[in-house]
């Protein structure tokens, strides 16, 4: 048995020299934490925004619920994914399975094979997840790489004049389609921005945790700033997109088997590249609520 100093020393976290990102380890999610490590986790997840914990291929859907409790209340999946397959029935109902895997013709799980474009996840709500685990069962040999960006970044390096004209402008998010371009069930498809159906957002979000100021933008399609023309809009949305997703805001996950990512979806932007459908990639995901 550690003590909780030696525990502490164990862990060891690398930050990956890019905008956001660090490496946990050191540690092993099968494990309770002890208060001194969920700290020095909970510590880093504020510093870099994005934590990877390799090796954790052995661990349990209950571990990685149990791992992820510490950092808040547990969001149960979307009843969408729970559609897909009739094998969720035997998953814990706050594990959602990110796959192409196809089981009697049908996905096992959500975003099929192809990109799913820049987002942060169901800003369409009023009040957004934290954050979310993702573990990796299953890798394709390429592609399937998972991008992070750094909306702290994003803000402090905009141009004075923009910050100022962004102030107090709030945003649309839209709720009809998820990143996968799939048409969510009971959504209309729309392409009218001026007629999305979603959460209303300031496009400037002070950080819950640290109160720092961060871009919130959602995701692209169909956004809309309020009180804009739908043509200043689309530009003012195109000039804020091009600035924050430019590379050196960003970080790539290139995942392998085993590697479990954790995103602070309040402050980070995510997007995930195609790759071969002839290939399997099987992720299982917990998503942390912000209450
Ligand atoms: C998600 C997501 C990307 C990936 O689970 O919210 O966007 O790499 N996943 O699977
Ligand atoms: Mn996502």
């Amino acid at each position: 048995m550690l003590t909780t100093a030696e525990a502490i020393r164990t862990i060891q976290v690398i930050p990956s020299g890019k905008a956001l990102g660090a490496d946990i380890r050191g540690i092993d999610l099968a494990q309770p934490l002890s208060e001194a490590q969920i700290t020095t986790i909970r510590e880093a997840w504020q510093q870099h925004l994005v934590l990877r914990f390799p090796n954790q291929n052995h661990i349990t859907m209950a571990h990685q619920s149990a791992f992820s409790s510490y950092f808040g209340a547990l969001d149960k999946r979307p009843t969408a994914s729970y559609a897909m397959s009739k094998e969720h029935d035997e998953l814990p109902s706050e594990i959602t399975v990110i796959s192409n895997v196809q089981i009697g013709g049908k996905p096992m799980g959500a975003l099929g094979d192809g990109e799913a474009v820049w987002h942060a996840d169901m800003t369409y709500n009023e009040i957004p997840p934290k954050g979310a685990c993702l573990l990796a069962k299953e890798v394709p040999p390429t592609g399937g790489n998972t991008h992070f960006a750094n909306m702290f970044a994003a803000y402090e390096t905009l141009p004075t004049d923009l910050k100022k004209r962004i102030q107090g402008l709030s945003c649309v998010h839209d709720a009809s389609r998820n990143s996968a371009g799939e048409l969510r069930l009971g959504f209309v498809d729309n392409t009218d921005p001026r007629q999305t159906v979603g959460a209303v957002h300031p496009l400037v979000v002070a950080h819950a945790q640290t109160g720092l100021p961060c871009l919130m933008l959602g995701r692209r399609r169909n956004a809309y700033i309020k009180g804009l023309s739908l043509e200043e809009s689309e530009a003012l949305l195109d000039q804020l997109w091009a600035h924050a997703t430019q590379e050196r805001f960003t970080w790539t996950q290139v995942w392998t088997v085993g590697d479990m990512v954790m995103w602070d979806n309040s402050c980070t932007l995510h997007k995930r590249d195609s790759f071969d459908p002839s290939t399997r990639r099987l992720m299982l995901r917990t998503q942390i609520a912000s209450r």
